[in-house]
């Protein structure tokens, strides 16, 4: 019998492809920075032994059917909702991810959208372009203090530790944590950035800046919708480099056009890429096209680590990074 064939969806970083081609696979490759359409994806799995696959492929009943013979689903993300784990488990098929290795650029990418929304960068730099700066005023654009502020962590994982310890060691802020049903984090990380546990409405009433970090699953669907909203400060800002569907986009559009919280720096978005309608005509948010690991070194590391995981569970080795 000839080696498992390989499917990876789209272009990523060449140092994952290297390791899949050396070790002599099969491989079909979407080398092209453009989703596959569900009519390709479902092809691209068929004869699959292992598949590469990206947080936009929908890993579901109808396309694990149509990839009969497959022994794993790589995923080249942290987050794994696009992937039906129930099914796969069913089946026996492993799913693996891309943890830790992105955990300093996504931190370092809502600390940007944190401080570049509490400063208003977007906005101003584009005032500045549009040629209507008169020089400097006492009265321009006042924007909000970090430092010392209240910082509160919505899912205190990997990711939202790595924020706080910027937040708690670089700008003193104060930090509340809320995890749900989840485990609560280590005490001796807690007390090393000064962290205390609440519910979520007392940290979103008590918050100068709420940071999103929690998984998206059917818990954390619309956890910040209208109710939530309204429990923040009017100045506070909202900060989503999760998953979009945790928040109820047009709840939040609301809530910034009414100015009922003061605004919202977001990675990620409900259907990406589709932008809810008139959240881009607002100034009080600071809008990214979904890059929280987009750096040079951790999407190499993404890639690398998405096949190696493929490549173990092929060889019958445990993966690096199981889900399932
Ligand atoms: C992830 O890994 O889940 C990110 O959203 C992709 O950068």
């Amino acid at each position: 019998m000839g080696k498992p064939k390989i499917s990876v969806t789209r272009q990523i970083p060449q140092a994952g492809i290297d390791l899949i081609e050396a070790e002599g696979f099969d491989l079909r490759y979407n080398n092209e920075d453009l989703a596959l359409t569900r009519e390709e994806l479902l092809d691209y799995v068929k004869g699959a032994g292992g598949i590469v696959t990206m947080l936009h492929d929908r890993v579901d009943v109808e396309l694990i059917e149509a990839a009969k013979g497959i022994q794993v689903f790589s995923n080249y993300a942290v987050g794994f909702n696009n992937i039906d784990l129930d099914a796969c488990r069913k089946r026996g098929i492993r799913v693996t991810n891309t943890p830790e290795v992105l955990t300093v650029a996504t931190a370092d990418l809502a600390m940007t959208l944190l401080l570049a929304t509490a400063r208003r960068v977007v906005e101003t730099d584009v005032f500045l372009r549009e040629g209507k700066w008169e020089g400097w005023s006492p009265m321009l654009f006042h924007g909000q203090d970090v430092t010392g502020k209240t910082l509160g962590i919505i899912g205190p994982g990997r990711i939202g530790q790595a924020v706080a310890e910027r937040a708690a060691h670089g700008f003193k802020m104060r930090i509340l944590f809320t995890c749900g049903d989840d485990p609560p984090p280590p005490v001796a990380w807690q007390e090393s950035v000064g962290a205390r546990g609440v519910d979520l409405d007392t940290l979103l009433a008590e918050s100068d800046f709420a940071s999103i970090h929690t998984p998206l699953n059917e818990k954390t669907h619309h956890l910040i919708g209208n109710r939530e909203l309204g429990l923040m400060k009017r100045t506070a800002i909202l900060i989503n480099t999760a998953r979009g569907p945790i928040v109820d986009e047009k709840a939040l559009v609301e809530a910034l056009k009414s100015r009922t919280i003061g605004g919202a720096g977001l990675d990620v978005f409900e259907e990406e890429p589709k932008i809810c309608p008139g959240l881009t005509d607002l100034p009080n948010s600071v809008l990214l096209p979904h890059l929280g690991s987009a750096t040079v070194q951790t999407r190499t590391d993404m890639a690398t680590l998405a096949a190696r995981n493929l490549i173990a569970v092929l060889k019958g080795e445990e993966p690096p990074r199981a889900v399932v």
